[in-house]
């Protein structure tokens, strides 16, 4: 139903009902309260001819400091309940928003841009927070006076209520006119908002690249554009909104010219008295605010509607990779794993990327995977940790299908190292630290980062693993990122363990020197690795060798190089390499 769609009804009425109840009281209580200065006023106008004493005059004043009182008091509650559950419902939904993002997969990050995320992620919760707070109050404010002024000033004087109301039926139509164009300007601005966060966001990751290749100025030209048309369709947006007060504010003070001339000749003809006049004017300003809120409301409820589908969008993707946080918890895990006939591909229109793998490995073993670019490795050794989804029975580890498996569990088991590596600006020793299960001293960072050669590098620097890490602190090199990140994997305690070619930015030796020490810490456990330098796997239990999706050798070194056939080629390729490098 469109009304359980609706926000207001999903966190008012579902979420914070009582916050609700409170806030819509209270603001009936300063409302009516609003209501009776006024009338103070006119009495107090209407006996001034006829008093000799101050003394009704003095209550009349003290009534009016106890109404201000209670406005105050009341106004405080009804904020605190309105604009309070505004901030409330904001958080809400930028923790869903986070907790969803991080459940979906590869796929959902290539439909979406970040800079796209991230505004749906800033503008559109605002969005949506600014129409259940302060849209939907003043929209209340302004139903009640709506409905409560023109009763009285219709009992105060019939004749000169018909005279002044005779413009106000334009208010609505002018209103819907204005709306419909606002929401149009500012749907619009959203997306270019999107657009331009996307430029930030990119050339802010890819600046490296965007110096090295001299595109600095156009880069800036482009984002010239971009700031340039958002400033316009702002502009444009802000010409129906800034119209949208002075029209109504307009009509009403026409309304105020119509009761000053008919008003004043009833006054003169004594068919109402002058405290009458006074107060209808002063009921006639007060319409001046609802008739403008309700035009900034219905704009405040419209962009967080059109906000909220921009959320609701992202939260409706689901996860192509289902936690599955029932499957099995008590896995305990050896380190067998079994392909049983893996068949992938990343688009259901495109080429199979993995045609037909089956590969067995035992628990201790070393394999190596190897092979030319675009072969498939990474795509193979990204389904153990299931970030890329493998269909049923045909991935088991220990003779279990990883689909069946608990994925914290199986996520625990795997330490994977991705081929792009990636560290977060944070201390050194927290991101060695990132995923391990115990909360680490020092030592264990310390222990994680001599196993991958790179503690003398970091006792160094001048905070050594208190350092922090880019836009805060320090910058690594290639090698040392990708060593830290090593160490990141190990430090799970990992029953297998997986590195996707990544030891290309450190020297032969140092990868030799790693890969002993891997195997000296880690007794048992199984290793894989896809690497691009042959020598470097030479000792390993089994090789095996990738092309177009499918595997075209597996054997031990020297089975393969007996076998003379592309292990071989590529081998004597990189030997060559290596001697002239
Ligand atoms: N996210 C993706 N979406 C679509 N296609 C992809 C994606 N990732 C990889 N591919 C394609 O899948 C194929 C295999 O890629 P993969 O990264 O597994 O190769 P690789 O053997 O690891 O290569 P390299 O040695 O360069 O790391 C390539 O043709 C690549 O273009
Ligand atoms: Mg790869």
């Amino acid at each position: 139903m469109l009304w359980e769609k609706s926000i207001i009804y999903r966190v008012f009425v579902k979420k914070y009902k009582r916050y609700f109840i409170f806030g819509t009281i209270s603001l009936i209580v300063v409302d009516i309260v609003n209501i009776f200065p006024p009338l103070i006023i006119k009495k107090t106008i209407d006996i001034l001819p006829k008093e000799t004493h101050l003394t009704r005059i003095v209550t009349f004043a003290g009534l009016f400091i106890l109404v201000s009182f209670c406005q105050g008091v009341c106004r405080y509650l009804w904020r605190m309940n309105f604009i309070g559950t505004s901030f409330r419902c904001d958080y809400d939904l930028r923790m869903a928003f986070f907790k969803h993002i991080e459940t979906l997969s590869q796929r959902f990050y290539q439909k979406y841009r970040t800079g796209d995320l991230m505004s749906r992620a800033t503008n559109d919760i605002g969005a949506v927070r600014m129409a259940v707070g302060p849209g939907l109050l003043i929209g209340l404010d302004a139903i009640f006076y709506f409905f409560v002024i023109p009763p009285i000033i219709i009992y105060l004087s019939p004749k000169l209520s018909f005279y002044t109301f005779l413009l106000m039926p334009l208010t609505p139509i002018i209103a819907y006119k204005i709306k419909n164009i606002i929401d149009r300007r500012f749907r619009d601005v959203q997306e270019h908002f999107s657009r331009l966060s996307e430029k930030v966001q990119e050339n802010i990751s890819s600046i490296r690249v965007v110096k090295s290749f001299n595109m600095s100025q156009q880069e800036e030209r482009r984002f010239l554009w971009l700031s340039r048309d958002f400033v316009k369709k702002n502009l444009k947006l802000a010409i129906p909104q800034s119209l949208l007060g002075p029209t109504f504010e307009y009509i009403t003070y026409m309304g105020i010219i119509i009761l000053l001339f008919i008003g004043g000749k009833m006054v003169i003809g004594g068919v109402i008295t002058l405290g009458t006049l006074v107060a209808f004017q002063r009921y006639i300003s007060m319409m001046v605010w609802p008739m403008t809120a309700i035009g900034w409301c219905l704009s405040l409820l419209q962009r967080g509607k059109a906000s909220m589908k921009r959320i609701d969008e992202i939260m409706e993707e689901t996860p192509v990779i289902v936690t599955n946080d029932k499957g099995k918890e008590q896995f305990i895990f050896t380190g067998n794993i079994e392909f049983r006939d893996v068949n992938f591909r990343y688009d259901p229109e495109k080429e199979w990327v993995l045609k037909g793998i089956n590969l067995k490995i035992s628990s201790g073993q070393r394999i190596a995977i190897v092979g030319p670019i675009g072969s498939g490795k990474s795509t193979l050794v990204n389904m153990l940790p299931r970030i890329i989804p493998t269909n049923k029975q045909s991935i088991f580890l220990d003779g279990v299908d990883i689909n069946t498996i608990n994925i914290k569990v199986l996520r625990e088991r795997v330490g994977f190292v991705p081929q792009d590596t990636f560290l977060f600006s944070e201390k050194i020793a927290d991101n060695i630290l990132f995923g391990a299960k115990t909360e680490g001293s020092d030592n264990t960072s310390l222990r994680f980062a001599r196993i991958v050669g790179i503690e003398e590098e970091i006792q160094e620097l001048p905070h050594k693993f208190e350092s922090y890490l880019g836009e805060r602190g320090i910058n690594l090199s290639g090698g040392q990122k990708q060593r830290i990140s090593i160490a990141r994997a190990l430090a799970i305690n990992p029953s297998i363990i997986i590195l996707d070619d990544c030891l290309s930015a450190v020297d032969a030796r140092v990868e030799d020197a790693i890969m002993k020490n891997i195997l000296i810490n880690f007794p048992g456990k199984t290793l894989i690795v896809v690497t691009h330098r042959l020598p470097a796997i030479r000792g390993f239990d089994i090789i095996v060798v990738m092309k177009d999706g499918m595997i075209v050798e597996k054997g031990t070194h020297k089975q393969l190089i007996v076998a003379n056939g592309l292990y071989t080629s590529l081998y004597t390729k990189e030997v060559l390499e290596e001697r002239f490098r």
